[in-house]
């Protein structure tokens, strides 16, 4: 078992990756947790029998009392009506402040069950399960939780407003137990690989040399391989987290290729999945960066490629407007109204922000993904 030590205002917490973690979760919230009586474990419905059954085992060993709150994982589900219903199902379970909230699954099913955690009583402590490995390296990691919420009627689409209400709330601690991954579909590991590439780019290129090197163990699921990866991912994802936990400067840079890849995402949610779309959106942003002068042998490192290589969408799937693309990225959060704010390279492992990015620099990123 590999162990990353994570900083937080509120109380530091560790992630621990390995390959036989689900069996010892119960033990180690009995030394983490030493109060807790109740341990309601939030999980996504496509491992509820399966995986999620050696926690519950493990929680009852430990002697917790359990209460297990299926979810189905969607975008639609990551809301406040069912924060609601988990927040009745802890009134229910006369869930104390002293208790523990196990969210385990990916992204969707973490964010929202650790803002129904984050709220609950003003707050009571979360232990996140990743079994995704978009979740392993990212979600799961640096305390942010989310629901989306309906756009207003008058938005130019009329889709999910992402993560516009949540909270910063360091988990109790971190549990990635790699051998969930050899149940994800391939789909969805491509989708994490995505993340992993984007924290390569944000840190060093020998990381990404790794997982070429290495890419034919990750795709057959070899645990070593991919508690390295998760390890080595996870691992920058935590550095930049530490120094900047409420995102007021370094930690903006975990958006590189995202305001590319939301506006993907919110025109083409039926067809591209997150982590496909970051995939797009990388391709985008090394573009934009060639473009802004900032990165100018951009195309010299053939991301592209080296992201085909792995699997991964490289271009649109299908036409879209670019005027479009370009409203889209103006709403995202992180900008300022009516201005688009891109993470950009001035080479690898070094990320920087431009803060009004020009329409030259936006088309170019646009061009290099076929809009
Ligand atoms: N996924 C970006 C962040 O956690 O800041």
């Amino acid at each position: 078992m590999q162990v990353i030590s994570v900083q937080s205002a509120q109380c530091n917490y560790d992630i621990h990756v390995g390959d036989a973690l689900l069996q010892s979760v119960g033990k180690v919230i009995a030394q983490k947790i030493p109060k807790a009586r109740v341990a309601v474990l939030v999980v996504d419905q496509s491992i509820a029998q399966t995986w999620a059954q050696e926690v519950v085992a493990s929680l009852q060993d430990a002697g917790l009392s359990v209460v297990q709150h299926i979810v189905k994982a969607s975008e639609e589900n990551k809301s406040m009506a069912e924060v609601e219903k988990l927040w009745r199902c802890l009134l229910a379970a006369r869930v104390q402040r002293s208790d523990v909230l196990c969210a385990m699954g990916g992204g969707i099913v973490g964010d929202m069950a650790a803002f129904a955690a984050s709220t609950y009583m003003r707050g009571i402590a979360t232990v996140m399960i990743p079994t995704t490995l978009l979740a392993m390296v990212d979600a799961a990691i640096g305390g942010k939780t989310a629901v989306n919420l309906p756009m207003p009627s008058d938005a130019p689409n009329t889709n999910l407003a992402k993560n516009m209400a949540g909270t910063i709330c360091a988990p109790a601690w971190v549990a990635s137990d790699v051998r969930t991954l050899s149940t994800l579909p391939a789909r969805e590991f491509r989708c994490g690989l995505a993340e992993c590439v984007k924290h390569a780019l944000i840190a060093d290129a020998s990381m990404l040399a790794w997982i070429e090197t290495h890419s034919e163990g990750l795709r057959a699921m070899d645990p070593a391989r991919l508690g390295e990866l998760v390890y080595r991912s996870a691992s920058v994802k935590a550095a930049i987290v530490s120094r900047d936990e409420h995102e007021q400067g370094e930690r903006a840079h975990l958006n590189l290729g995202h305001t590319f890849a939301h506006a993907i995402e919110s025109l083409l949610h039926d067809q591209v999945h997150h982590g496909e779309a970051v995939s797009i959106g990388l391709v985008a942003m090394a573009a934009a960066s060639q473009a802004a002068g900032w990165w100018p042998e951009a195309d010299k490192f053939q991301l592209p490629k080296r992201l085909a290589d792995l699997g991964l969408p490289v271009k649109l799937p299908c036409a879209v407007d670019a005027g479009q693309l370009k409203s889209a990225m103006k709403l995202d959060k992180k900008g300022q109204s009516g201005v688009v704010r891109l993470v950009l390279l001035k080479g690898v492992g070094h990320p920087g922000v431009l803060d009004a990015a020009s329409e030259q620099v936006i088309n170019a990123g646009l061009d290099a993904i076929g809009a």
